[in-house]
Formats: structure tokens, C-alpha cells, sequence
């Protein structure tokens, strides 16, 4: 166990225990800069694998722990199982290290620990936290509206209508067994419903939208689930998302839980600025936007997870390059399953696009959304893309590839009418006409006026006095009476 760095203040200390993805670092790490602005003192237990960078946050201290885990065994595949060896490894050792530190706390008269955040998908921590007799909280960073369909999805298999329906190997056939296990229940209802149909209570999704994951049988991901939900000793629940966007959803679940939920974001809005990136960026992005007109260019990216085939990676670019639009694309490192991606953009594809086009391997993506030359996102919706994109009024094409993202995408283009969603296999003329719908026709135009106002009502929302703001104060009051 390594101590990269101490930190020693009189203030009570928080240990944060992030999920070690692109997608969950950065949140857990903005909520450890609005918290250590508050007067706290923070302390990262992270994995081994895919470890944040200590320089990037030097007021806080980061203390790695072996998690016997290769970055061979992972693949966007995989995600679950390792997720799950991810929270059987890590419980002794953190335990370890949390017992060494609470004595260390009071052998030096150190800071105590208040308590325990950890992200949803680390469910190991909270048994830990009760061992070692300290507080915890779960910090959520996926939406509320994935919440309650995820948990409808369990009341589901509660009722003994959702059984395994066989090994499935891919995505498709994973969405296609859990659909089916779901018609079956609805259909003694909503006679003839079809994957197409509204869920009852879960509007605006449809049985397509709900959020599976790349799993070998809806039993595994069932599985998964009822971890990350199964109601355990935590005294609370924070939220990466806001009233403005929420309200329905946050109420009804605050009356289905026990303890207190405290949706206090967009996190990275009330953050002071500070990178979590884990792979550089490429700033020259932001040289090339600069040469654009206002509101011109496309945005593309899938973010830290998502995978295309070689296929689908062709039909994006001749969608991109026959739309004349400008784009800026992220091409991320290994997120296109052939080695050989390269060759498919060069043939043609460079004289057709010449300086409209600017590809880099990642981007400082909340710089990119926030310059002036941005006007639509093609996002795979994760739920921190969509929050960026939304917090700086920038209008989307959602591409939903797993999980959450399909929730996000259904409410980007149903309930806040800022995007559309392309529904079919990526297909060039689709793309063509989707980039088209976003970026030039009036369709578009007031998709962008939607998404500049909801902009303006989250940045009121994170204003003194506002509910964001508020339930900022009443988790930190919280925090102060453990
Ligand atoms: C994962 C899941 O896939 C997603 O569904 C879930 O909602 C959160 O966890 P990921 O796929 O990486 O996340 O997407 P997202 O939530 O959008 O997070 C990506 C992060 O990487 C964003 O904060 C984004 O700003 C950042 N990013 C992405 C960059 O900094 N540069 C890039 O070039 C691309």
C-alpha cells in the first residue's frame, strides 16, 4: 500500500472511493473539489488500475491500493464481471488500509474521517465502512431516470416474471432476451406491446430504451443490479444531477428510500476547473476551433468506454464528410475494433474533408463544449457527456451504444427536446441527414434555443439560495453532525 501524499489539516477528512473509470473518476473528484473548497479535507482511495493523476488535484491526498486486477482482463465487453472482481479484490485491502488509517488518525491526532463516499458500483465500501465503524454515502453518477427504470426492471424480476432466457454473446442479443423476458410480463397487460412500446410508468422510455448492459444473460445483469441497489447501512445518497432536470424522478425516489438523497449538480459546474483526465489532451482541437464561425461545428464523441466497429466507424465518417459540416472527432485509442481504422480515412476521405475535419485521440472536452464554434454534439450520451453538453446549451445527436445511455438519449430528444436520436445502424446517409436536422435546418435551430434555456435554468439553479445550492449546504450539514 503506497501513501503518495499526506495531507494534514484541522478540518474532518472524507474519503472517496471512485469507481476507477474515466466516467466515475470525474465526478467523485469534482465533488471532492466542492467539498475540500467547503473546508474538508480529502483523501483518494483508488485502484491501482486506472489510477487518477495525484498533480492534477495536489490538495488532496491519493493512497493507492493493490487491486490484483491486469487492464487485459478489462474490455467494454466485460464490463460487469469486472466490475464485480473489481468489489471482490478490493474489500480486504481497503479495509486494510482504512483500519491503518483510522489508527493513524488517532495515534497522531490527526484529522478524523467524518465519513465514507463511494461510488454506486463500489458496493464493496459500504460493508467496509461498517467494519472500521465510519458513516458512508453513496455518490450516484448515472440519473435519477436510470435509477427508477433499472429499479423497475428489479420490482420486475421481484414479481418472478424476469427469468434467464440463455446465454447471449453480444449486446443485441442481451437487449433481445431482456426485452423478450419484459414483453412477457407486459404483454398479459398491454396485449401486442412490442420493444417499441412505452413503458408503463416510464415515460418517455420504451421497452428498447431500458438499460441493459453488454452481459452474457439478463441473470448476470440482474445480478448487478440488485448489488448496486440492495438498500445497505449508507446515510445517504448524493446525486450527480438537479431538480431542473429532474424533479419527477428524484421525487418519486425520495419516496421510495430510507435515507436522505441530495442532488447537488451538474458536479463539474459547481467544481472549480480541474482535469481528471486520464489520457492527454490534445488542446491543438482548440487552435483549429478557433478558425470556425459560430455555431458551425459538429462535436463527435463516443467517450471513455464505447466502442465501434470498422463498419460503423465508415459510415460515421462518409455521414460526416458528405454533410459539409465542420466536425471535431474523437477517435479515442482502441475504441475501434480493427488495428488497421487509419486506412479506412484516408481513401477519399481526406480530399473530401480537407480543413473541415479535425481528428484528435481526446479531447479537453468541457473546453470544447463551452467554445463559441460548437453547435451540436454527437454523443453516445453518457451521462456526464450529456450534462456538459447540456450545462453549456449545446444541442445533441444521441447515439446511445449501452446501458444508461439509452435512458439519457430518450430524454435528451423527448423530455428536454434538445437532440435527436438516430435510431437505426449507423448508416452514412442517416448520419448525413441527422447532421443536417441538428445543424442547419430550423428543427435544429430551435433544438439550440431549448438547450441555451435550460442552460440558463441550471446556471440559476447552482446559485445561492437555488435547490441545487441548498441541497449542496444540507449534505455538508449532514456530513458535520456524524
Ligand atoms: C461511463 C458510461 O459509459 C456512461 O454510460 C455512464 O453514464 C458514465 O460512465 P463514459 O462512457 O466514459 O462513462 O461517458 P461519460 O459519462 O460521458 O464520461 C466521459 C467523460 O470523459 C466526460 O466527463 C468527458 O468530458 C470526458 N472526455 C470525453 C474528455 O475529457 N475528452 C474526450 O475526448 C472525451
Amino acid at each position: 500500500m503506497e501513501m503518495e501524499k499526506e495531507h494534514r489539516s484541522s478540518h474532518p477528512r472524507l474519503v472517496l472511493v471512485p469507481l476507477p473509470f474515466q466516467g466515475h473518476i470525474n465526478p467523485m473528484l469534482q465533488l471532492g473539489s466542492i467539498l475540500h473548497s467547503k473546508g474538508f479535507s480529502i483523501t483518494v482511495l483508488h485502484t491501482a488500475f486506472n489510477s487518477p493523476i495525484p498533480s492534477n488535484y495536489p490538495e488532496f491526498g491519493f493512497v493507492s491500493i493493490p487491486d490484483n486486477l491486469s487492464e487485459q482482463l478489462i474490455s467494454a465487453e466485460d464490463l460487469l464481471p469486472f466490475i464485480s472482481l473489481l468489489n471482490l479484490n478490493c474489500g480486504v485491502p481497503f479495509q486494510e488500509c482504512l483500519a491503518k488509517m483510522v489508527q493513524k488518525q488517532e495515534v497522531e491526532n490527526e484529522p478524523s474521517i467524518a465519513c465514507i463516499i463511494y461510488d454506486e458500483y463500489m458496493y464493496f465500501c459500504d460493508a467496509v465502512a461498517k467494519y472500521v465503524k465510519l458513516p458512508s454515502i453513496v455518490l450516484r453518477t448515472t440519473s435519477a431516470s436510470t435509477y427508477l427504470s433499472r429499479n423497475a426492471i428489479l420490482q420486475l424480476k421481484a414479481e418472478g416474471v424476469l427469468t434467464s432466457q440463455g446465454p447471449s454473446t453480444n449486446i443485441e442479443g442481451a437487449v433481445a432476451s431482456l426485452i423478450s423476458a419484459l414483453e412477457s410480463l407486459f404483454n398479459i397487460f398491454y396485449l401486442g406491446s412490442t420493444s417499441q412500446d412505452l413503458v408503463p410508468g416510464l415515460h418517455p422510455l420504451r421497452f428498447k430504451d431500458l438499460p441493459v448492459s453488454k452481459i452474457g444473460t439478463p441473470e448476470i445483469f440482474l445480478q448487478f443490479i440488485t448489488n448496486i441497489y440492495k438498500t445497505r447501512t449508507s446515510s445517504a445518497i448524493i446525486w450527480n444531477t438537479n431538480d431542473v432536470l429532474e424533479q419527477p424522478s428524484l421525487q418519486e425516489i425520495q419516496k421510495q428510500c430510507q435515507v436522505g438523497i441530495f442532488p447537488v449538480g451538474p458536479l463539474h459546474e459547481v467544481a472549480p476547473a480541474s482535469s481528471s483526465s486520464l489520457i492527454k489532451e490534445d488542446n491543438s482541437c482548440i487552435t483549429w476551433l478557433e478558425k470556425q464561425k459560430q455555431n458551425t461545428v459538429l462535436y463527435v464523441s463516443l467517450g471513455s468506454v464505447a466502442s465501434v466497429d470498422k463498419k460503423e466507424l465508415g459510415e460515421m465518417a462518409w455521414g460526416l464528410a458528405n454533410s459539409k459540416q465542420p466536425f471535431l472527432w474523437v477517435i479515442r485509442p482502441g475504441s475501434v475494433d480493427d488495428q488497421e481504422w487509419k486506412k479506412l480515412l484516408t481513401e477519399g476521405f481526406v480530399e473530401a474533408v480537407g480543413e473541415n475535419g479535425c481528428i484528435v485521440k481526446w479531447a479537453p472536452q468541457k473546453e470544447v463544449l463551452a467554445h463559441g464554434a460548437v453547435g451540436g454534439f454527437w454523443t453516445h450520451c453518457g451521462w456526464n457527456s450529456t450534462l456538459e453538453s447540456i450545462s453549456e446549451g449545446v444541442p445533441m445527436i444521441c447515439k446511445p451504444c449501452f446501458g444508461d445511455q439509452r435512458v439519457n438519449a430518450r430524454h435528451v430528444s423527448q423530455v428536454w427536446r434538445i437532440g435527436i436520436q438516430l435510431e437505426n445502424m449507423c448508416e452514412r446517409g442517416e448520419v448525413e441527414r441527422g447532421i443536417k436536422r441538428l445543424m442547419v435546418d430550423k428543427e435544429g435551430k430551435e433544438m439550440r434555443q431549448r438547450a441555451k434555456n435550460l442552460k440558463e435554468r441550471i446556471q440559476l439553479d447552482i446559485r445561492e439560495g437555488d435547490s441545487s445550492y441548498n441541497s449542496l449546504n444540507k449534505l455538508i450539514e449532514l456530513i458535520m453532525s456524524f
